[in-house]
């Protein structure tokens, strides 16, 4: 324990969220690992050590939740996220097959329609808010179709989404006013993970499937086809929001999406390092660890900043600047290792198609106003984010 640095920050306080970045440099300056006095945990900042944690599942376990507290109760027993293996393998792989670059190229073709029907529509409209009228508006129409859920009551997704994510952090004021309309929202989206609720040829069902071959009990599906709405959602309403304030704010660099719309998928994963939806995830030690920075002991919490690794200089050349031709490959906005998110591949889609037809359809995007934060204990993004596009 000897020789760990300790700072004061609060990294679940509004001003530290409201923009982190300087306070991640300050923290990574800290060494690669370090206490946060306040909340009596680890952490680790640089791309290194967050990168090797999150590979190693033995040393930084997450099946006893990836939250401060443990495991989030907010979440019923879990299949993924919080389980280790062999536990972990089962759900994981019925939700893998589920979400697999087949699958994702099957849904290519009208996530396309739609991307291309709001492109038009914002177009036409010329202001608009970015978030609720995009940001939220395309990821909320696309996915819930995909798995197959009812079309009526889908703002509950964002409220039940928004107080999953702030649960993972202390009890605070963003937990406490989460909490009300998020628990309001549960008893529906369990409703819509049940197999008389979800459209017969969606993803939902195919999580069914896997329970009618045998391979996971009916019980096990259902708590299967939640994970999709609870972190299938937000992070890409959050990732693609971050995605277009980056490219609003540096128009040199939506000029060269504009100019080659074939940039679009590489700019979306750009966005996910610049400003990442997920900005940290705790595990906890499974044995006594030693670090180059020190000695972590057995049964702590570590808080791993996903966000800060992405910005780390030792890993990234201008590690702070939003660059739509930059390889982002290997940044841990959609974590690393075993836990890795099963999502991205429809995250990804999703990102390349709508920037894919803006570029082509928008000459540019300014913002008319300043755009305004929503703060989240893990989650990054934004609650409004007025703007003016010019059809190209
Ligand atoms: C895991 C981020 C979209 C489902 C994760 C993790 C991150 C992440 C950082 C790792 C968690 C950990 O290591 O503890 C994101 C971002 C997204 C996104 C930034 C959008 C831009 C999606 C989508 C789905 C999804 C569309 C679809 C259902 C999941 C699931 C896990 C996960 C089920 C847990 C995997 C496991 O424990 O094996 N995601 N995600 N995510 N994500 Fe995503």
């Amino acid at each position: 324990m000897t020789g760990i640095a300790r700072s004061q920050a609060d990294p679940f306080a509004p001003d530290f969220l409201i923009d982190p970045y300087p306070a991640y440099e300050t923290l990574r300056a800290l060494g690669p690992v370090f206490r946060l006095a306040r909340y009596d945990v680890w952490a680790m900042a640089g791309y290194a050590g967050v990168e090797a944690a999150l590979k190693d599942w033995k040393t930084f376990i997450s099946g006893e939740g990836v939250g401060l507290n443990g495991m989030n109760s907010a979440l019923p027993k879990p299949l993924t996220l919080q389980i280790d293996p062999p536990d972990h393998n089962k759900g994981r792989r019925v939700l893998g097959r589920t979400l697999s670059p087949g699958v994702a190229r099957k849904l290519r073709e009208t996530f396309q329609q739609e991307a291309e029907r709001k492109v038009s529509e914002l177009i036409d409209k010329g202001t608009f808010d970015a978030v609720a009228d995009l940001a939220e508006a395309y990821p909320m129409k696309v996915f819930p179709d995909a798995i197959g859920i009812r079309p009526d009551g889908r703002e509950k997704l964002l409220a039940w989404s928004t107080f999953v994510f702030d649960s993972f952090g202390p009890e605070n004021e963003m937990l406490a006013a989460s909490r009300k309309a998020g628990l309001a929202a549960q008893s529906w989206i369990m409703e819509c993970c049940a197999r008389d609720a979800l459209q017969p040829d969606g993803l939902g069902m195919m999580i069914y499937q896997a329970a009618d071959d045998g391979e996971i009990t009916e019980h096990e599906a259902t708590h299967l086809v939640r994970p999709f709405l609870t972190a299938g959602i937000d992070t890409t309403v959050n990732g693609i929001g971050n995605t277009l304030l980056a490219l609003a704010t540096h128009p040199d660099e939506y000029r060269k999406l504009h100019q080659r719309p074939e940039l679009a998928r590489n700019a979306f994963e750009e966005g996910l390092r610049y400003d990442s939806p997920v900005q940290t995830f705790f595990r906890t030690t499974s044995r006594e660890v030693e670090t180059s920075g020190g000695v972590i002991p057995a049964h702590r919490k570590v808080l791993l900043f996903m966000a800060s690794a992405n910005r780390d200089p030792a890993r990234w050349d201008n590690a702070d600047r939003f660059e739509v031709e930059r390889s982002a490959t290997g940044h841990v906005g959609f974590g690393a290792g075993i836990h890795a998110c099963v999502g991205q591949m429809i995250a990804r889609l999703e990102g390349e198609l709508i920037f894919g037809e803006l570029a082509r359809r928008v000459k540019t995007i300014e913002l008319t106003a300043e755009p305004r934060r929503r703060l989240n204990n893990s989650l990054r993004g934004l609650e409004s984010m007025p703007v003016r596009v010019t059809a190209a």
